[in-house]
């Protein structure tokens, strides 16, 4: 046995220091020794510009604790998570049951792989999800984040088609302005174009077809005539393609990333008929909406506008991430119908599903999204989130009610609205995002639609602060005067 060299282990602990305290190409110099100028040198943010000009690198918002709806910085400030950390958070951070949970989980096994292997949280997680179905859908398959969510059910759906002969079955469908993650085959479904655009060589482009969006309805027309509209879009592609279609995927009621684009539930309705009559998987990717975040556990239960959803009219596929594990741990999953999988059924190990990430199921991930449902139904969540969703539209009334907002809606826990793009000027998202830090929230407008999607631990009183900050960071924002005032 050999052991280090006491000169070794002294450079490891001092490993940090050694990080040099300019960086290369990013730093003008200063030698700035805080978390947040360190993680500018030693990490590279995710969807973060990096601009030449060091000045214009806006550092991090380093964090150091999380209590309920709120993040704390160093300095003790507190910053309410309107956005709920990318939208994952469910019920608050450092929340006591789910640390419980995990915890308990962690004195027994921190993860296994589950390929030959299984153990009881993956199981238990899977047969609760199927029940929330109504065992229409099952077969939980498990990977990490949303984006392999995705792949997973667009490589099944292909497959599908492969082992039961249509072969010719390998195009996709998504909705204009769709987003559906950023790995190669992900963006190949997803309409977002800086997301895309650069990466477009590597990927295979899929049919866009109108989206819902009600936003676009015409003076005389409704959501529901929007959503009409656009499924005869869908049916004049299928009638041309549908031999070469093997899915069509769409965020169910609300388009997060397009800006929170919502739209008539008959959609759904439509669509799955369609994708039934031209012979078409239907995928649900419910990795933003699911988890009550609409107002029902899945948003696809609203299919019917209120009505039960019968086993028939569930999509072929549904993706589940985010908000899942309570926005903990990365963990996300494919549910499908029983008849997918048995078309993967055979000897031939050509037509197996072979897919795999290392840790997909993990226990501790599993066990976190176990305690999630758990607080579900102790909680009586969805039942308490209906005042909850009352109480954060009446506290965003007065912004409803300015002038240069338009296209107010909400969808259960998403309330969203555009601000006119004249009004909001030049970089409206970054310049909102530092204006509400410092009036303590976290928020991060899309272009020019400001939304907000917080962790369901709020009451009226918090609402109320919460819509009252936002309505002073708009004016300050579109009163560029007021917010160098307030900066000074
Ligand atoms: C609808 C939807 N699908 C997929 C994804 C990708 O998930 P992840 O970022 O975990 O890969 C997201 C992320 O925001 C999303 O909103």
């Amino acid at each position: 046995m050999s052991f280090p060299h006491p000169a070794a282990r002294d450079a490891r602990a001092d490993t940090h220091r050694r990080v040099p305290l300019t960086h290369p190409v990013l730093d003008s110099g200063g030698g700035d020794t805080s978390l947040a100028a360190r993680s500018q040198r030693a990490v590279w943010h995710p969807c973060t510009r990096l601009r030449p000009d060091a000045s214009a690198n806006e550092p991090p918002l380093a964090i150091v604790r999380g209590e309920g709806p709120w993040l704390i910085d160093a300095g003790d400030k507190r910053y309410f998570d309107a956005i709920s950390s990318w939208w994952v958070n469910l019920f608050g951070h450092a929340n006591p049951a789910i640390n419980a949970a995990i915890g308990e989980q962690l004195q027994t096994l921190e993860h296994v792989m589950l390929a030959g292997c299984t153990h009881a949280p993956a199981v238990e997680l899977a047969e609760r999800l199927t029940a929330l179905t109504g065992g229409a859908l099952g077969n939980a398959f498990y990977a990490s984040d949303g984006a392999s969510a995705v792949e997973i059910a667009l490589k099944m759906s292909f497959h599908y088609w492969r082992n039961t002969g249509l072969t010719a079955k390998r195009e996709f469908i998504c909705l204009r302005h769709g987003y559906h993650g950023e790995t190669v085959g992900a963006l190949a479904v997803t309409d977002v174009e800086i997301f895309r655009d650069a990466y477009d060589p590597l990927t295979r482009r899929a049919h866009v077809v109108m989206s819902p969006d009600a936003r676009q309805a015409a003076r005389s027309e409704s959501a529901a005539d929007v959503a009409t509209r656009a499924l005869a879009e869908l049916e004049a592609l299928l009638r041309e393609r549908a031999g070469q279609i093997a899915a069509l995927i769409v965020e169910p009621l609300v388009q997060g990333a397009a800006g929170m684009a919502m739209y008539d539930p008959s959609y759904l309705e439509g669509a799955r008929a369609l994708c039934d009559r031209y012979r078409v998987h239907l995928i649900a990717d419910e990795i933003a909406v699911g988890c009550g975040r609409t107002g029902t556990f899945f948003a696809w239960e609203q299919a019917r506008g209120g009505d039960a959803v019968p086993a028939h009219a569930w999509p072929d596929f549904l993706c589940l991430s985010k908000g899942i594990t309570g926005g903990y741990l990365p963990l996300s999953l494919v549910l499908s119908r029983p008849e997918i999988q048995r078309a993967f059924v055979a000897d031939d190990i050509a037509r197996s599903f072979l897919h795999s990430h290392s840790y997909t199921g993990n226990p501790l991930a599993c066990r976190a999204a176990l305690a999630t449902l758990d607080l579900f139904e102790s909680e009586d969540v969805l039942a308490r989130n209906r005042e909850r969703a009352q109480w954060l539209g009446t506290a965003m009334a007065g912004i409803a009610a300015d002038p240069r907002v338009s296209h107010v809606r909400q969808r259960g826990m998403i309330w969203a609205a555009d601000i006119d793009p004249q009004a909001a000027g030049a970089n409206f998202a970054g310049r909102f995002h530092l204006a509400a830090r410092e009036r303590g929230v976290l928020a991060r407008p899309i272009g020019h639609t400001l939304y907000v999607m917080p962790p369901y631990v709020f009451d009226a009183e918090l609402a109320n602060w919460l819509g009252e900050q936002l309505l002073d960071t708009l004016q300050a924002v579109l009163d560029p005067a007021e917010e160098a005032r307030h900066a000074a």
